[in-house]
């Protein structure tokens, strides 16, 4: 029985089933194929250029799924790039520190050093060398493109299709939106589960009232829409997207009211205003919008307010275990009460996020036993079944 608000479904949905084979999915031996057929030939995001603030900044990403360790770095020419984080000499991690910001980089095994470029700058003790070919030993490229401030990658040997392509209709629809936003937080564990469950776990917006009740009780829907119906859906070629509704009746406690009262609010999203968002927020256009949630197969998915987002990456490390990493971006505070203000809403979505992950792993467990094959996907979990039909496409495309 439909209860308060219908969703909006901007897409056609015909052909996406409402049963999927999860048991299937999440199968062992799945894996080494999904790492080649879709992992290898996705465009993956792995940060922000606001991270490499000065000529010279990197940060080290790295990616278990292929046993790769990144080094991305913003080159004296303002160029960014992302390497292999490899010492070209004996294969050294040439990096070891998360983050900072050099002139270049010394190998701590044997000193050869590399410039902020990636070319090989200086081979110690030379003159041993001279029986051996030392060209073409600066550090190893990775395909990477900057969408907005995102830096993305590729691992296929050439890429079967450009970043603009793989976002397709979400290419042009956030310009601006990510430079006013500074990164306040950022969580990583490993999970025991399967990277389609941690994908699927952040897709929907139909748990919020249930495994969300006591950390976000009244936060969205309210007596306007008391199921959390999403006001839009729309699903596309690869990648997803729906709006959050939010409760314009809702109670504040009393440390939100502080939070409130110093600074914008993050989550709960009960600041309506839409001013100068770009096209691609709240497309509809609806009234009391809280957030939009976008998801970029095949591990990415964030939410995005008006002046905050939260991302979330999922990296499987084998079938049963996933790297998840979070990353709170908000408004750039300009004062002390901002700031306390914001500390609130971080405590907050920690507090959400170990709620979703809390059921990945009792859920990898109970599939795996192989007593129940199938799961059955409502129209609010329509981005699920979308995610499977791009998986089922993704594994036939590329034998
Ligand atoms: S492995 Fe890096 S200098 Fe030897
Ligand atoms: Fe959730």
């Amino acid at each position: 029985m439909a209860t308060g608000t219908e969703s909006l479904i901007r897409s056609a949905i015909d052909s996406l089933p409402s049963r999927v084979n999860i048991a299937e999915h999440i199968a062992p031996g799945q894996y080494a194929a999904e790492k080649e057929r879709i992992f290898r030939r996705s465009w993956l995001t792995i940060g922000h250029t606001q991270e490499l603030p000065h000529k010279g900044s990197y940060f080290v990403y790295d990616v278990p799924t292929f046993n790769y360790s990144l080094l991305v770095v913003r080159g004296q020419d303002d160029v960014v790039r992302v390497f292999h984080n490899i010492c070209r000499h004996r294969g050294n991690k040439l990096v070891r520190d998360a983050a900072g910001t050099r002139p270049g980089f010394a190998c701590n095994f044997h000193g050869w050093s590399y410039t902020t470029e990636g070319k090989l700058r200086l081979v110690t003790d030379e003159n041993e060398f001279r029986d051996c070919d030392l060209s073409n030993l600066d550090l190893v490229p990775v395909t990477s493109e900057v969408w907005n401030t995102f830096i993305f990658v590729n691992f296929e040997e050439k890429p079967h299709c450009t970043l603009a392509e793989w976002l397709g209709d979400l290419y042009d629809k956030y310009d601006g939106y990510f430079e006013p936003q500074e990164m306040a937080a950022a969580y990583q564990t490993e999970v025991n589960t399967n990277w389609h469950l941690g994908m699927n776990g952040f897709s929907e917006g139909y748990h919020t009232l249930y495994l969300h009740k006591s950390t976000a009780r009244d936060y969205q829907g309210g007596k306007r829409n008391p199921e959390r119906h999403r006001p839009t859906i729309e699903v596309f070629e690869r990648h997803y997207r729906y709006s959050a509704p939010g409760n314009p009746d809702k109670v504040f406690l009393p440390g939100e009211k502080v939070a409130a009262k110093f600074g914008r609010m993050i989550i709960p999203a009960f600041d309506f205003d839409c001013t100068g968002l770009p096209p691609g927020l709240n497309s509809a256009g609806h009234d009391f919008w809280a957030f939009d949630v976008v998801g970029f197969y095949p591990n990415f998915v964030m939410l995005m307010g008006n002046c905050w987002h939260n991302e979330m990456s999922f990296w499987p490390i084998d079938s049963g275990r996933t790297l998840v990493i979070n990353h709170g971006w908000t408004y750039k505070p300009k004062n002390l009460g901002e700031r306390i203000s914001r500390s609130y809403f971080r405590a907050r979505v920690r507090d959400v996020f170990r709620e979703d992950l809390n059921t990945l792993e009792a859920q990898q467990m109970a599939v795996s036993s192989g007593a129940i094959t199938e799961v059955v996907l409502s129209r609010q979990e329509m981005a699920l079944r979308q995610h499977f039909v791009v998986t089922n496409r993704m594994m036939s495309e590329a034998k």
